[in-house]
């Protein structure tokens, strides 16, 4: 029998669906999170101007992945979580991280209103420290924040960073960075990958302890014409 208490919690649970309705909504059309992925669950989502397309980065990497069952995920930098809401339909468990509080927020309102499970999200800040908390998953993501890192830490900081986020790789590391040929104002802190970033980052990586590291493809940015180069180091040759 249907008691009062039942009918409360399911008049209190529809008033939450249409309240995460409409703050979605707000969020997504008047960009109150910074946008620099689309909506993972609408293809018809219009890209910000200072944004990725992400389905074509995800189409690459996913190719050099394992293809047998689930992957335990951790994307760093996740923003509003496209590549882990994508790598969670194929049923691990999957966990982003991004220090930004309104990014972390819209993603975990999408995961709640698509009903994913499997789909956590935590704000922190990635620093040797905290990157040495995560939990080890089959696959780490790490796609344009290592840049960021070594702009304020300088190489030898931003390797603390990657060393601990490499020890958390199970099998695999999804890798993309700013590239000193980028004609930013920032390219220049990234001398230390020389006029070969290509040759750098997969010597990077190797010595990151990756078996092999395969070239998953170029992919363009909004900053300029040049595109980042995206990698797949595994820990089998
Ligand atoms: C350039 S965006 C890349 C987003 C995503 N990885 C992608 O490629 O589509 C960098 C993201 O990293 C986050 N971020 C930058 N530094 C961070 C840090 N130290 N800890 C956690 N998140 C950070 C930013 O909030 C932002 O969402």
């Amino acid at each position: 029998m249907t008691s009062l208490k039942d009918y409360a919690n399911a008049g209190l649970y529809r008033l939450d669906r249409l309240a995460l309705r409409a703050r979605l909504s707000l969020d997504l059309r008047a960009g109150l999170a910074t946008l620099y992925q689309p909506n993972p669950f609408d293809p018809t989502h219009r890209q910000v101007a200072a944004g990725r397309a992400c389905a074509d980065r995800f189409t690459a990497f996913a190719k050099c992945l394992p293809t047998d069952g689930p992957l335990s995920t951790i994307d760093v930098g996740c923003n509003i979580g496209y590549f882990v809401f994508r790598m969670a339909e194929r049923g691990g468990l999957c966990l982003g991280v991004d220090w930004g509080r309104n990014e972390i927020a819209l993603a975990r309102r999408l995961a709640s209103k698509q009903d994913v499970t499997n789909a956590l999200f935590a704000q922190l800040e990635i620093t040797e420290q905290t990157a040495a908390t995560l939990p080890t998953a089959d696959l780490v993501i790490c796609l344009s924040i290592f840049h960021h890192w070594a702009r304020k830490l300088g190489l030898d900081g931003a390797t603390l960073i990657m060393r601990r986020l490499a020890d958390h790789a199970g099998h695999c590391l999804v890798f993309e960075t700013g590239q000193p040929d980028e004609p930013t104002d920032w390219a220049g802190d990234l001398h230390f990958m020389g006029t070969d970033p290509d040759g750098w980052t997969r010597q990077y990586l190797t010595d990151l302890g990756f078996a092999k590291v395969d070239h998953a493809g170029k992919f363009p940015t909004s900053l300029s014409p040049v595109p980042r180069n995206l990698y797949v180091a595994s820990r089998e040759p």
